[in-house]
């Protein structure tokens, strides 16, 4: 299922849109947040729809995809930071209802199953909101990660670590490990959303929409789910068949 705009604009406010009305829907949902820059104008539009037009989200419990190892939460490109700095500061969620993956715990294993189980106990998620990393990633779940994966530890792809050195000072500093909630995780949210802008994102795009289900393209495991809605900009489906999106939908405004 696609939804294509014109513009990174339209992309962020649908999807801010999509997760207001869940919350809106559901006051105690479950929602499943992710970082990169795809994401930072959706969570900028969704804060000032919120401010427009306050809605309560105090029973909301939300888990994050991931989390470098190594990073403290308070380092400045800590997931954690990251969701703080764009959401959660502004966002009157109790801190006790906000789960990322420790970054620093001692027993990395043992803290990878607690953060699986604690999904399970709440009765899993609502809305996961996804990116998608050019390699296919989602999460950090690098190409051939199992299917049936859970919250693990994973060695970043050289690739990754080249596509996310941008936002440290110097490619060394790049974590080489991460902990990412599993592929089994994500595909058991009830919906999920996949968004992908730019035109550095259309080769894996065009890649995603041709391939079958296979591990050696983590985000390929989405196309089993019965509720994914995949939003993209022009850019971004710069090499879709036109046919993939406007049988469903009206054709986007031919001004882009
Ligand atoms: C990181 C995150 C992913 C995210 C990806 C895309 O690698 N671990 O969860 O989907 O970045 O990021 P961007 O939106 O910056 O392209």
């Amino acid at each position: 299922m696609y939804q294509v705009f014109d513009t990174v604009d339209e992309v962020s406010r649908y999807t801010a849109q999509r997760i207001l009305d869940k919350i809106t829907a559901t006051p105690d949902a479950v929602l499943g947040f992710t970082t990169g820059s795809t994401m930072e104008p959706v969570y900028a539009r969704l804060l000032q729809c919120l401010q427009q037009a306050p809605v309560d989200v105090s029973q909301l419990t939300t888990f994050n995809l991931d989390e470098y190892i190594g990073l403290s939460a308070e380092h400045a490109q800590s997931y954690n930071h990251y969701m703080c700095e764009h959401l959660f500061n502004q966002l009157n969620i109790p801190v006790q209802s906000v789960n990322l993956p420790d970054g620093l715990a001692k027993n990395i294993e043992d803290a990878c199953q607690a953060y699986s189980d604690a999904i399970k106990v709440v009765g899993g998620l609502d809305l996961q909101l996804r990116g998608i990393g050019s390699n296919g990633h989602i999460g950090f779940n690098e190409p051939r990660t199992s299917f049936s994966s859970r919250t693990h530890v994973v060695q970043l792809a050289e690739q990754t670590r080249i596509d996310n050195g941008c936002f440290f000072t110097a490619q060394h500093e790049v974590p080489t490990h991460a902990i990412t909630m599993g592929i089994q995780d994500i595909l058991e949210a009830k919906e999920i959303i996949l968004a992908a802008t730019g035109r550095n994102k259309a080769d894996i795009m065009a890649e995603l929409f041709n391939s079958a289900m296979d591990e050696a393209l983590p985000a390929s495991a989405l196309k089993q789910h019965h509720n994914l809605t995949i939003v993209l900009d022009r850019e971004a489906a710069n090499l879709l068949p036109r046919q993939a999106f406007e049988k469903q939908y009206p054709a986007p405004s031919a001004s882009a």
